[in-house]
């Protein structure tokens, strides 16, 4: 075999930033917003149209694709893994958007390492256990955890 790959560099293209934001490079950012006082780990992605609300911390390794919204005081663990094609025709969307599905994630949310978040609605003061799969929306305050992710304890 003799090809040439085409070659995309990661950076941080065409992304707008708040006020005092710190960023561990290298991460893969393009054409999303990222407001007052986040910190954004190393190895990251954060795709077109993702909004992240001021001093949320995402940390590395994490995966956040398009048409996620974060809210304020939000904590992305380590490999957290966003998900908006469900291959909900049997396997990849390939192109065809209109498959997607968004996820909107509350205020106050900490979401454990390595969580994986299908297309869902999270409302706020919310956490999610290491590893949980989270497959369907959270509409109360609480602790969530596991495969798929399930109440653990109610928030008082
Ligand atoms: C979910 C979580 C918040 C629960 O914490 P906790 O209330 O102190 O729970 P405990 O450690 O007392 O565990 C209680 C039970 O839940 C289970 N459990 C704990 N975390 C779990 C998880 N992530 N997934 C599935 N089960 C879990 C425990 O095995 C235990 O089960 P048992 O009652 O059968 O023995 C915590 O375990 C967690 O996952 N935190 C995420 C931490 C993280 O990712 N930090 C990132 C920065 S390093």
């Amino acid at each position: 075999m003799s090809g040439k790959p085409q070659v995309h560099r990661v950076g941080v293209r065409d992304v707008k930033f708040g006020q005092r934001v710190k960023m561990v490079e290298p991460c893969n950012l393009y054409e999303c917003e990222i407001a007052d006082d986040c910190f954004i780990g190393p190895f990251t992605e954060i795709q077109a149209g993702v909004v992240i609300g001021a001093r949320t911390r995402v940390q590395s390794h994490a995966f956040i694709c398009e048409l996620v919204s974060i809210g304020e005081d939000c904590f992305i663990g380590h490999g957290v893994m966003f998900i908006n094609d469900t291959f909900s025709t049997g396997g990849p969307a390939r192109g065809r958007r209109e498959l997607w599905r968004a996820t909107t994630i509350g205020d106050r949310v900490s979401i454990g390492s390595n969580a994986t978040i299908m297309p869902v609605s999270i409302v706020d003061d919310v956490v999610i256990g290491a590893g949980s799969v989270v497959t369907k929306d959270i509409a109360w305050p609480g602790v969530y955890a596991g495969n798929p992710a399930r109440l653990f304890k109610r928030k008082n």
